[in-house]
């Protein structure tokens, strides 16, 4: 498996997003099961693992624990926590402290590699949370600190105090907003870029089902992209990534991934995967190289085909409305 940097980190060109075993995909395959699946990316060289305190209230760090427990310390482990906006002012420390220490235990570690901030809080400075973060880094309870899902200004912020080893957001040939300002400026700043749905909740991989096959706490069933005429709008996606990929004897998701490997030498991708033969399929896809007339041929297509629906935080809160 190749490896890349994110700052100070190595980690494998491909990581493993471990949410779906509990979270936001329906049933997945039992906790036996999943520890197995996790234990075998290790053996495929996979080395960096995403899970999150709010992933099923916690049984995905418990899981992720359990699972990476007999080789804790040659992975990268990211975890994330989530402030309200009562947690800010004076008790931020301690309340950021408290939210760490619940998922090391869950975790079955004494640290995080990685540590994000989920979601934006415009209650909270961001350069307050940024110092605190440099105390628990001190203290060793963490390596080094990211945030999720922000923008260009948000990530200047706070960087002089300590500076972050990535930006997690949502990123896709399909959802390329950020490669504006926001890969622009992890370039510029020498911050590693995570996408997360790096496959747009497998429907780059070309077997997407419609909303209305899905079922419990899965986001596929409100977000606009798997709408059925969506699905259906999105063909000549399909089509052009499986021509591409069938010439160069691999699979769409590999390409898909490929694809972003070669943008940028600090992308790190974190598919989602609940099956032995996806694991091994969308590792794989670290080892495609793309020539500059392939890479270039890609953008060129990929640049004509028009995009119908997205995934939003908004579309997932209506999930709860769903029996
Ligand atoms: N911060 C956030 O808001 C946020 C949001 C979403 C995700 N994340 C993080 O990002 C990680 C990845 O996100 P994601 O799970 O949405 O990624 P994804 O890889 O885009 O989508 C995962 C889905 O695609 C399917 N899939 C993956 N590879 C496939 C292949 N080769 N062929 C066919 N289907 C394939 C999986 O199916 P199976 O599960 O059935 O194998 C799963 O349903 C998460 O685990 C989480 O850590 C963060």
């Amino acid at each position: 498996m190749k490896t890349r940097m994110l700052r100070n980190l190595e980690v494998s060109a491909i990581g493993y997003g471990c949410m779906g075993f509990n979270h936001g995909y329906g049933a997945g395959p039992d906790k036996n099961d999943a520890i197995q699946l996790i234990r075998q990316s290790f053996d495929l060289g996979c080395t960096f693992y995403d899970t999150a305190e709010g992933y099923g209230m916690g049984s995905n760090e418990e899981l992720v624990g359990e699972a990476l427990k007999p080789f804790r310390e040659k992975t990268v482990l990211a975890t994330k926590f989530f402030l309200n906006s009562f947690e800010g002012g004076k008790q931020l420390n301690s309340n950021i402290r408290q939210h760490l220490e619940h998922s090391l235990k869950r975790l079955q570690t004494d640290y995080v590699d990685l540590y994000y901030l989920h979601r934006v809080n415009k209650d909270i400075p961001i350069e307050d949370v940024a110092l605190c973060m440099g105390e628990f880094i001190r203290e060793g309870k963490m390596r080094e600190w990211r945030q999720a899902r922000y923008t260009e200004e948000e990530i200047r912020l706070g960087q002089t105090s300590t500076p972050r080893s990535a930006i997690r957001s949502e990123y896709a040939n399909r959802e390329r907003m950020f490669e504006k300002d926001v890969i622009p400026a992890c370039a510029a700043l020498g911050i590693g870029f995570v996408p997360f749905s790096p496959l747009a909740s497998g429907f780059l991989s070309g077997k997407a089902k419609a909303a209305q096959e899905h079922q419990g706490d899965d986001v596929r069933r409100v977000i606009s992209r798997f709408d059925t005429e969506n699905v259906q709008a999105n063909q000549p996606l399909i089509d052009f990534l499986t021509d591409f990929a069938t010439s160069k004897g691999a699979t769409p998701a590999q390409i898909s991934l490929a694809w972003m490997l070669h943008k940028e030498n600090f992308i790190v991708p974190i598919p989602g995967m609940r099956r032995i033969e996806r694991l091994k399929e969308n590792l794989g896809a670290a080892i495609i190289t793309l020539s500059k007339e392939e890479y270039d041929s890609l953008e060129k297509g990929l640049s004509t085909i028009a995009i119908h629906g997205n995934r939003t935080d908004e579309a997932i809160a209506r999930l709860h409305e769903l029996a």
